[in-house]
Formats: structure tokens, C-alpha cells, sequence
């Protein structure tokens, strides 16, 4: 693909940046690496850009897109501030996995679905960070895959997506965790999190020192419109098992691919992708969504997938397990 970059992801190259960064001013998209996943950027602040990604992943209109700063300062032009007392935490959460959503200003609806708030990250990455420095605008990005595919951990997922459908992909190799940002919202004194992800819940509440709460919401208007469409699923059948019991049963059936930890992978006696040690949750987590693209392309017509401990990122991986099997257990 002549659209595709390498970029090494601790110094990339300026003059790669500086051409994905004139990509970016004249309204085009650019797919790039961060800490959690691959995103698929475009200048917020252009409406008619920002069309352009709901375009090219076939995103429904009214799921507002994660805008990505380089800095608080532009923070402040684009929302009407964080919340009091809360600046000096974010600080040292940012650069990081945490995505905050405040109430927005000097910025058009495409991004924001019409909402009146905007979600906030600043990625832990070089290339997304100096990607936007050199473009002197913050760049909205969704995970760059297509909707309701598993998030892009690698380039060339990302290749397979959308390919030809993007101005430029940068393959600056790996994401790192391999599930999203954590999305939050503050409510007076609480914090709501919107989506669990890389950066735990356990942490918010130690860091914030405040109540954090799950909004699981499953009715209502969504606070968060992306949490009600089907996600993150492989197009072959995957049901959880969450017991060591219900995997070997399941298993035993035979013509199924199982995927989960190293130490259950012994134990099945059926092909297993490998997700990591149990005591390593983040190799879990980085392991998840390939797996499911791995399942698609395995000869297997389904999969079964281990449950894990609800703990740290262990959350997140867990959340998008029910989500990639739609609730459907062994
Ligand atoms: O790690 C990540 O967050 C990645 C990388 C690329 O930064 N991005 C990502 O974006 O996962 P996306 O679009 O796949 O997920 C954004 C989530 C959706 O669930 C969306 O509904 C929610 O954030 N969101 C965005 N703006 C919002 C807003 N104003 N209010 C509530 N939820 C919002
Ligand atoms: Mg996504």
C-alpha cells in the first residue's frame, strides 16, 4: 500500500509528521498509533474533515468522536474548562489512557454528534502528540477500524479495515495496552465511567479520591452513545466460559478454537490462541482483539473465551468480552 508509513514510535521521523501534519490541515485522515489503540484522526475543528472518518469506518452519525490534545491549553479552547480543583490530577494522568468529557465550546457538532459536551485525551504517545503539535489544531480519533470491529492493535489491522479508505497510516508497530481509554464524566462529587478501560477504576478512585461509578447504563438517552452500539466482535460465534469446568465441557465438544491464559491453554485439549499468564492481565489485554481477528480467520466456526478476574484492566478486557460475545455464555 503506497498510504502506509513506518515510523519508529520513540523518534519518528519529522518529516513524515510534518507530511501527515499538512494531511490533517487540508482536511484529510490520518490513522496513527497510540498507547491503547490505532485511531483514525482528522482536525476537530473541521467539520467536513471529521465526516470524513464517520465515512470511512461506516461510524453511526450520532456517536461523538474522542478529541486528542497536545497540551491544556488546548483544552481550554475547545471546552469551558475541567472541573475545579481537578487540574493538577490531570496533570500527572496526562499524557495517559484517560479520556474526560466536559461541556464544549469552539467546536462543531460533527465530533461531538450534536452533543453539547466533548471527550478529552491526551494520548501517551510521540507520534499522535507530535502529529498534533505540528498541525496546530487537536485532532478528533475514533479506534481505526471498522465499526463494530475489534479496535487495531497492529498497522496492518488497520491496513485490512480501511486501507485505501484513509489519506495515510502510520505503522509505528504495537499499541500498548490494547484496549481503549477510560471515558469519564464528573457528577458533582462522583466520578462516572463511561467505559471502563486501560487506566483502572481502582486508580481513578486513589488518584481523584472520590466514589467512582460504573454507569453500565443500558437504557434511557445514552450518556454515552457509542456504549449501545455492538462492538468489538468477531464475525464468527465466541461464548464466554467463565469457569474452568464450563471451558473443558465446552472444549470437549471439539471443533472450537478456545482462547484464554497460558495456564488454561494446558489444561483444554482443543488448538487455543494463547492471551497471556492470568497474572499478567495487561499481556491479556494486549492479546484480546487480535485474537478475535485471528478467530475470523481461523478454520474454527466458533470460539470459546475465558473469563477473568474484574480487577485493574482486568475490567476492561471483561467488558469487551460480553460485549464480543453479545452475552452469550457457556
Ligand atoms: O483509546 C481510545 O480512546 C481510542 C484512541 C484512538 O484514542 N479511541 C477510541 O475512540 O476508542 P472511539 O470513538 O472508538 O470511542 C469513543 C467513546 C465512545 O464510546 C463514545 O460514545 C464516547 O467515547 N464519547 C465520545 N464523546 C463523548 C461525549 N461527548 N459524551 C459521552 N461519550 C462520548
Ligand atoms: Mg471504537
Amino acid at each position: 500500500m503506497d498510504n502506509v508509513c513506518k515510523l519508529d514510535p520513540v523518534a519518528p521521523d519529522a518529516e513524515i509528521i510534518a507530511k501527515a501534519a499538512r494531511i490533517i490541515k487540508r482536511g484529510g485522515t490520518v490513522a496513527f498509533p497510540t498507547e491503547t489503540v490505532y485511531g483514525l484522526g482528522a482536525n476537530a475543528l473541521d467539520d467536513q474533515a471529521c465526516k470524513e472518518i464517520f465515512v470511512a469506518k461506516g461510524r453511526q452519525q450520532d456517536n461523538p468522536i474522542i478529541v486528542h490534545v497536545s497540551d491544556f491549553e488546548q483544552i481550554e479552547n475547545v471546552t469551558c474548562g475541567l472541573p475545579e480543583n481537578t487540574k493538577e490530577v490531570f496533570e500527572r494522568i496526562w499524557p495517559g489512557p484517560l479520556t474526560v468529557v466536559l461541556k464544549k465550546k469552539n467546536i462543531g457538532e460533527v465530533p461531538t454528534a450534536g452533543l453539547n459536551t466533548v471527550a478529552i485525551r491526551m494520548p501517551a504517545h510521540r507520534i499522535p502528540l507530535e502529529l498534533i503539535r505540528k498541525s496546530g489544531v487537536p485532532i478528533a480519533a475514533p479506534s481505526a477500524n471498522k465499526s463494530g470491529s475489534p479496535s487495531p492493535v497492529y498497522a496492518q489491522e488497520v491496513i485490512e479495515d480501511l486501507g485505501d479508505k484513509v489519506d495515510l497510516i502510520l505503522d509505528g508497530g504495537p499499541s500498548y495496552f490494547g484496549v481503549e481509554s477510560t471515558v469519564i464524566m464528573f457528577k458533582g462529587e462522583e466520578i462516572i465511567m463511561l467505559r471502563p478501560g486501560a487506566f483502572s477504576a481502582e486508580d481513578l478512585k486513589r488518584i481523584f479520591g472520590v466514589k467512582v461509578k460504573f454507569s453500565g447504563q443500558t437504557s434511557g438517552v445514552p450518556i454515552s452513545p457509542g456504549m449501545k452500539y455492538r462492538h468489538y466482535a468477531p464475525e464468527k460465534e465466541l461464548v464466554l466460559a467463565r469457569t474452568e469446568e464450563k471451558i473443558l465441557e465446552a472444549c470437549k465438544k471439539g471443533n472450537v478454537l478456545f482462547i484464554g491464559s497460558s495456564e488454561m491453554a494446558r489444561k483444554v485439549n482443543s488448538d487455543s490462541i494463547v492471551l497471556g499468564s492470568r497474572d499478567d492481565l495487561f499481556e491479556v489485554a494486549r492479546n484480546l482483539f487480535p485474537s478475535f481477528r485471528k478467530l475470523d480467520k481461523s478454520p474454527y466456526p466458533m470460539g470459546v473465551i475465558e473469563g477473568f478476574e474484574e480487577k485493574g484492566i482486568g475490567l476492561a478486557i471483561m467488558n469487551r468480552i460480553v460485549k464480543a460475545t453479545s452475552g452469550r455464555e457457556a
